[in-house]
């Protein structure tokens, strides 16, 4: 990052000393006034990544050629993109200072890529690769820097940052390169006033960030609601499952699983035991040992789950992870008796998790005996209850993190009254009711 910032001002040192000598500042001017509105309008994505539509107005920048480059292009990625939130001192000085060098290192590629094309004879297909050369090169330094940047100050990973952030915005990012283009020709040949007639597909490339956000945190927001849902029936498990999304997510990290798939056992490990929602609270919240028919009604929380699920169509693919989040690797597990790789990798990933976290945390019916003798337990029943891969992979997981690793949450607190307790609660307050004043 300071690589970064140190050849920005490198490029517009050497842009502007000394200053070229004939300037169409009123052209110059109007530039950075398209781009900062286009920037005072951003969308935080979810990996932390903030998107915006500079994207067009910098490269009609880049394409136009009657300003001195790179001198304008530099000076109208520095000043254009300075944002209400620069105003608002709501990003760290040295924050402001990177975001404003990565857009010029990134304007710059972009209007290198544009120069570099220009002596191909043939109007329509050099302007074409200009088009494809200079958006590349832009967005490649653009989204490289940012990502860089959010993956530092969140830390997440860069992997991580990527998919959230760019892969699913991808559209509204790239379908601003040609109208970037465009806009520059219009603005040199019809006039500037006739760029405002962009204003409405660069709302729309916004709107589809915009709603990529909304429709994640909603998506998000319901599969944790339904989450709690498990832990407030079951009084005794309270945070178990976010807990058993953290050291599951770990685990599919460090094996090198794709974002996607990473993101997939997370929420299969967060819904795990959903099936329990149609267990009877006798046996759910029975505080001892459960006889064998209990246990045979207990066990089928994992069809009852994968049931649940079923209908919607976003959570269909967490349904095999959910139904087979109790099978062991030699087979004896349940509901279907999968053996080795016939169980999804996921579950097989949750049922690691899932033991690890049970035997790790404080459970009605023993005291939690702690990591070394967990990871002894883990280790005795590898190739027997769990896949020996997964198993040894944890282990390398808390070796390099530590096991406090998992005890941090991005969750908020859970600060509300479990129904296990509410009931005890009810069921104590009516006992202690004055007869005189009830009714
Ligand atoms: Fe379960």
């Amino acid at each position: 990052m300071i690589v970064a910032c140190a050849l920005g001002i490198v490029a517009l040192a050497a842009a502007s000393v000394p200053p070229p000598t004939s300037v169409n500042w009123a052209r110059l001017l109007f530039w950075i006034v398209i781009t900062a509105a286009a920037a005072a309008l951003p969308v935080k994505l979810p990996g932390g990544v903030n998107a915006s539509m500079t994207t067009a107005p910098l490269l009609a920048t880049a394409f136009d050629s009657s300003l001195p480059q790179p001198f304008a292009i530099l000076w109208v990625a520095v000043i254009g993109t300075i944002e209400p939130r620069d105003i608002r001192r709501e990003i760290v000085w040295y924050g402001s200072i990177y975001n404003k060098l990565s857009y010029a290192l990134a304007a710059y590629a972009g209007w290198l890529a544009i120069v570099v094309l220009a002596p191909i004879e043939g109007g329509p297909i050099r302007t074409a690769l200009q088009i494809v050369a200079g958006g590349t090169a832009f967005m490649f330094v653009n989204v490289t820097l940012a990502v860089l940047a959010a993956s530092a100050r969140t830390g997440q990973p860069v992997g991580r940052v990527f998919a959230l952030s760019v892969r699913n915005v991808g559209v509204g990012l790239v379908s601003q390169v040609p109208l970037g283009w465009l806009m520059a020709e219009i603005a040199q040949k019809v006039g500037e006033w006739a760029t405002l007639l962009f204003i409405a597909p660069l709302l729309l490339a916004r709107c589809s960030f915009t709603k990529y956000t909304e429709l994640r945190e909603l998506f998000f927001g319901s599969v944790s609601a339904l989450s709690q849902a498990i832990d407030a029936k079951d009084g005794s498990t309270r945070g178990h499952a976010d807990r058993v999304s953290r050291i599951a997510g770990a685990i599919a990290r460090e094996m090198g699983l794709s974002e996607r798939e990473i993101e997939r056992i997370e929420l299969g490990a967060l819904l795990h035991d959903i099936g329990k929602i149609g267990v009877e609270d006798r046996i759910l919240l029975k505080p001892a040992r459960l006889e064998a028919d209990e246990k045979a009604l207990m066990q089928r929380h994992s069809i009852y789950g994968a049931a649940i699920l079923e209908p919607s169509a976003a959570l269909r693919p967490l349904v095999p992870l959910v139904r087979h989040h109790h099978e062991s690797y030699d087979g004896s597990g349940y509901p279907d008796g999968l053996k080795g790789e016939e169980i999804p990798l996921g579950s097989r990933v949750i049922i690691v998790a899932d033991a690890y976290e049970a035997m790790t945390s404080d459970r009605i019916y023993r005291e939690a005996p702690g990591h070394d003798r967990a990871m002894e337990q883990l280790r005795k029943y590898s190739g027997i209850q769990f896949d020996p891969k997964v198993v040894r992979t944890l282990g390398q997981v808390i070796q390099k993190r530590g096991a406090a690793a998992f005890e941090q949450s991005d969750l908020p607190p859970i600060g509300y009254e479990t129904l296990a307790e509410l009931r005890r609660r009810l069921a104590h307050d009516s006992t202690d009711a004055d007869p005189a004043h009830s009714g």
